[in-house]
């Protein structure tokens, strides 16, 4: 994978160039399709980012791209640290990561929960291993990071983003482990504005939508949502894509629109800002999701396995 933006990100964007200038930013998830283009984005506006991940080759490619975009280039040090092997399941690698970022840096200004894990499953074939195991990712592993990276926020009077879902804000077949997950952290999220705002901790979340190009995007879609995904507006005026029809802004989302975000989140712009979800998705979840095209109740009871009279009576 390359790096999604450039430079242009800071000369034609709504942002001035070193605006994180002297900031370091910890990023779980950081090597992922959308938290890596959050950290290219604070990069390109001066910041230092450490990426926590478990695969310790795609962690430090993604750390050697990172620094391509690195605005001072050339300068004494690299403004991406890799730190992989480290499973935010884990409270004590969370711990070792964080001192390593400190030794390298000196200190934490930002910290994004991003890593996550998600697949299609109903509740009836989802295992409680397989339950337990978002939780665990999503949820106990958010706790683990903000917990492990606190010291560090309140030195820095620093600020916290969550990367959330919507699919909890009204029931979503197929995503009840990440709903559950989601929402704890929308919780978390929360409780900890109000319990570090005296510390002058702030604490957000962003909820992404459909975001296109994503691994998330690629695992909880059908086939014919990511065809033809461009506004088609040539039929009638109707989007071609069912995805894209349900979108009132008629586009999917990108991975600058989530960094986009970020950056706002973290500038000082928004320094009265805390306890918030910003919904990142077009307006999408107002008209409920792509679960509810297809894959409900036709998949569902495809999976469920379950005499058809049996599932009418029951759904
Ligand atoms: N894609 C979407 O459309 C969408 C929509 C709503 C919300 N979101 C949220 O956005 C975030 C990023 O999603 P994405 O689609 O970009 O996913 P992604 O590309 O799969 O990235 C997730 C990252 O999390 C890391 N990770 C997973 N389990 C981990 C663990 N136990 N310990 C440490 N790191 C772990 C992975 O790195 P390793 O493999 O190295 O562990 C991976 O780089 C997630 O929180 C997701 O729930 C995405």
């Amino acid at each position: 994978m390359v790096n999604t933006l450039n430079p242009s990100f800071v000369t034609g964007s709504s942002w001035k160039p070193d605006l994180f200038k002297g900031k370091v930013a910890f990023i779980t998830g950081g090597a992922g399709t959308i938290c890596r283009v959050q950290a290219e984005a604070l990069i390109l506006l001066g910041c230092k980012v450490a990426i926590v991940g478990r695969d310790a080759q795609k962690t430090a490619e993604v750390c050697d791209e990172l620094n391509q975009l690195d605005p001072e280039k050339g300068a004494a040090g690299s403004k991406a640290l890799s730190l992989c092997n480290i499973d935010v399941r884990n409270y004590d690698q969370m711990v070792s990561a964080v001192k390593q970022t400190v030794s390298v840096y000196g200190r934490i200004d930002f910290v994004i929960c991003g890593a996550a894990g998600n697949f299609i499953c109903d509740l009836t074939n989802l295992s409680a291993n397989a339950f337990k195991t978002v939780i665990d990712i999503d949820l106990i592993g958010s706790y683990n990071t903000i917990k492990a990276t606190f010291d560090e926020l309140y030195k820095s009077r620093g600020s916290i983003i969550f990367v959330s879902a919507t699919f909890h804000y009204y029931g979503v077949p197929f995503q009840s482990h990440v709903g559950a997950a989601k929402a704890g952290i929308d919780a978390l999220s929360q409780a900890i504005a109000v319990e570090w705002g005296p510390l002058g901790i702030r604490s957000n979340c962003i909820a992404p939508g459909a975001i296109s190009g994503t691994e998330g995007f690629k695992r909880l879609t059908l086939k014919e949502h990511r065809e033809n995904l461009e506004n088609n507006k040539s039929n009638g005026g109707k989007a071609t894509n069912p995805l894209v029809g349900k979108i009132p802004l008629g586009r999917l989302g990108t991975t600058k629109d989530i960094a986009e975000a970020t950056v706002f989140l973290f500038s000082p712009s928004a320094s009265y800002i805390t306890g918030t979800v910003t919904v990142v998705d077009g307006g999408m979840w107002h008209l409920g999701t792509i679960f509810g095209d297809k894959m409900y109740p036709d998949m569902l009871k495809e999976k469920m396995k379950l005499p058809t009279r049996d599932l009418d009576h029951k759904l």
